[in-house]
């Protein structure tokens, strides 16, 4: 094998068709964002752990790193190559069978290149529910979704990708294979290293395969959109709703109104679902709860909790899903906020979390210095409250064009992170670091956490062939 070259020894491995180069590799080089492109000797697609075992064992004795990428939908540049040319794209498409449902266990165990959407509906099939949920879930991959630690809309209910993970299968640096598929929900047998691979972001190993845990479906769902009057409303009502929902409580998100006008701008074809005068509401917030009990119960405690907001004036206006197809279409107001945002032009993303009792102070102060400083900047302020994490996104307008915003970056994230630092909030929440914040990273981690970190990276990657510069500088 030694005296093969890369590609020929790439392509004994996978086979000829699944090593691309020239155009046929060059989508894989470009990040969704369209911020990072890179280049690669050649994207791979293996079809088996054995086969990305071997891949990765070829690319360390030739000194090729290994870029895993999944459904390339990541917002921090993290499956794109540096522009050497020397790294492998190890894409996971291929690794997309469900190996086993066990409905006795409630668990389920996938290949990494499983797509999110496939998932859910495969659990779905089996009378179970795995809830990740996220605006890419039709082409992120579980794999993507446990190397980012991914977040999403159901978190405040059923916890991050971390939370939802068992078991793992990874190939380590050197090319062997941690077997640890298992789907224990008591494991105290020393370090964990399912929990160390899980948000890696395929510096640590990559992941092939991992056992998920499903949970019931719940009998009932019922979804509501709030206009509001402010944050600190938003707030109030997030504990009216913990309080009167308890476990129930599903999803809590907020929209700034700018954000949901940018969508039905974009795309005019979606409508609020509100009066003219409530749908020029400063916040939006999108609620959800699942019942275990029944319709009219939901119904009924929802109706409750809602009708208490708007009396006391926490809400403006309520209007609540009367069917799946109108809960579906208040979710896909919220989850194009994204693409529309895309569509406007350039912006600056910031993906940070905050105690929620901070969230009003932090907006009060980051929104007054941001425009002080930048007049004429336009706030695209979203995201998860009921985590207390809000992408609080920067964008431009006729007196701040996206020439400004792109000069002017690095300064927006040194005011808002230095916010969020003050505040004890961290400055990535749920996208991870990637290529994108590795500086800002070293910035505001704490010299101990990075020293632990490096020495974890340089142990298991001593040659830093799993994807270099990514999370931490390259060696
Ligand atoms: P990729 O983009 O391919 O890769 C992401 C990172 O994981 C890279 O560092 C890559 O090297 C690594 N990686 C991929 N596969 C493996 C593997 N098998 N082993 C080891 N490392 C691997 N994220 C959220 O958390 N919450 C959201 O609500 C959310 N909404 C989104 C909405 C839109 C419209 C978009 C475009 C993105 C959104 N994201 C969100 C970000 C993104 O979808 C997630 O980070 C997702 O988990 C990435 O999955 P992927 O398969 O696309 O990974
Ligand atoms: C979301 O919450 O919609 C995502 O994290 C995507 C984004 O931040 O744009
Ligand atoms: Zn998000």
């Amino acid at each position: 094998m030694k005296s093969e070259t890369s590609l020929a020894a790439l392509a004994s491995i996978v086979g000829e068709a699944h090593v691309l180069t020239g155009d046929a590799a060059a989508p894989y080089l470009t990040d969704w964002r369209g911020r990072f492109t890179g280049k690669a000797l050649a994207v791979v697609r293996p079809e088996s752990t054995q086969q990305v075992a071997n891949v990765v064992r070829a690319c360390a004795e030739r000194g090729n790193p290994v870029v895993p990428q999944g459904g390339n939908t990541g917002l921090c540049g993290g499956a794109t190559p540096d522009d050497s040319g020397s790294a492998v794209v190890l894409l996971t498409s291929r690794l997309n069978r469900v190996r086993e449902i066990d409905t006795a266990n409630d668990t389920m165990t996938v290949e990494a290149g499983c797509i999110l959407q496939t998932v859910q509906e495969q659990a779905q099939a089996a009378g179970r529910l795995f809830p990740l949920s996220l605006g890419a879930e039709g082409s992120c991959t579980i794999g993507g979704n446990l190397a980012t630690n991914a977040g999403g809309t159901a978190v405040l209910r059923y916890g991050n990708m971390r939370e939802l993970t068992l078991g793992l299968e990874v190939v380590g640096a050197d090319g062997r294979i941690w077997h640890g598929l298992r789907g224990l929900r008591k494991d105290n047998t020393g370090y964990d290293l399912r929990d160390l691979y899980v948000g890696s972001e395929g510096t640590l190993g990559i992941i092939t395969a991992a056992t998920i845990k499903l949970f019931p479906q719940p009998v009932a769902r019922c979804t509501a959109m709030l206009a509001l009057p402010s944050v600190e409303k938003a707030v109030a009502l997030l504990s009216r709703a913990r309080a009167g929902f308890g476990a129930a409580l599903t999803g809590y998100e907020l929209m700034a109104g700018v954000c949901m006008r940018m969508v039905t701008h974009y795309y005019p074809h979606l409508r609020l679902p509100f009066e003219p005068g409530s749908a020029q509401a400063p916040w939006f917030a999108l609620l959800e709860i699942s019942d275990s009990e029944s319709e009219q119960h939901a119904r009924d405690r929802f109706e409750a909790v809602l009708g208490e907001a708007v009396d006391c004036g926490e809400a403006d206006d309520a209007v609540v899903a009367e069917s799946i197809t109108q809960s579906k279409a208040l979710w896909h107001l919220r989850e194009s906020i994204t693409l529309a945002e895309a569509e406007s032009g350039k912006s600056v993303k910031h993906d940070i979390s905050l105690a929620v009792s901070r969230i009003a102070k932090f907006l009060a102060q980051a929104d007054a210095q941001l425009q002080q400083r930048f007049p004429g900047i336009v706030n695209i302020t979203f995201g998860h409250l009921g985590d207390g994490n809000l992408h609080y996104n920067v964008g431009t307008s006729e007196r701040f064009t996206g020439d400004d915003l792109v000069a002017h970056q690095a300064v927006i994230y040194a005011m808002v992170h230095d916010m969020v630092s003050a505040m004890d909030g961290s400055i990535s929440a749920e996208h991870g670091v990637g290529q994108l914040k590795v500086g800002e990273l070293a910035r505001y981690k704490g010299a101990q956490e990075i020293e632990v970190m490096t020495l974890l990276k340089r142990a298991l990657d001593p040659h830093c062939l799993l994807n270099p510069g990514k999370v931490l500088p390259a060696y």
